[in-house]
């Protein structure tokens, strides 16, 4: 035998090799689009917008909803709280929230549709760690400048209640402010964008 038969003989052996591979290949490579061209029904509840009656939180406090798995906290904010969210703007890294996430049709300054009515993703913009509610001013371990807000028990971030940020926190962004819209005077629909006018 020539060497040419030999290479000829070694070439389409080569040939029928790779085209074994590449069809196993194929064929696990399906698989995991299979599950996405089915989403269960799990994984959609898990994307579905959520309703929240909001009627029950008192003046000054929160409740936390839930939405694609993340916290949502929902604030009734009073006068004072409002009136304060002015006076610390010189304090905040980005008061306007002008580099921070928030829908275009909420007010720029109280980061709400209702000036009363806030709501944040519910996570630090540092590591993700859920920052406290932290509502009372001055209390002894925030100090006299506290004018009630969010303190990240990981690595201490600040945020006013807006979820505005403070300057020189390890957290760089304000709390994002989710998609919501009003289904009636005290139902919120988290996950739903409110239609502009
Ligand atoms: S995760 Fe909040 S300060 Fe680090």
């Amino acid at each position: 035998m020539s060497n040419d038969g030999v290479n000829a003989g070694r070439r389409r052996f080569l040939v029928a090799a790779t085209s074994v591979v590449g069809a196993a290949g194929a064929v696990g490579a399906a698989v995991p689009f299979v599950g996405s061209w089915f989403p269960s029904a799990k994984a959609k509840a898990a994307g579905a917008p959520v309703k929240v009656n909001v009627s029950k939180i008192e003046p000054g406090q929160q409740m936390v909803a839930e939405w694609r798995g993340q916290p949502v906290f929902i604030v009734r904010r009073t006068e004072e709280i409002l009136s304060n969210l002015v006076k610390i703007e010189g304090q905040l890294a980005d008061f306007d929230s002008k580099a921070s996430e928030q829908p275009s049709y909420v007010d720029p300054k109280t980061r709400s549709i209702k000036p009363e009515v806030l709501l944040l993703v519910g996570l630090c913009t540092h590591l993700g760690c859920a920052p406290s509610f932290r509502p009372e001013v001055a209390p002894a371990d925030l100090g006299a400048e506290w004018v009630g807000g969010y303190f990240c028990p990981c690595h201490g971030s600040r945020y006013d209640l807006a979820g505005r940020v403070y300057k020189a926190q390890p957290a760089p962004l304000n709390l994002p402010v989710p998609p919501h819209t009003y289904e009636s005077d005290d139902v919120i629909i988290i996950g739903v964008d409110q239609e502009q006018a």
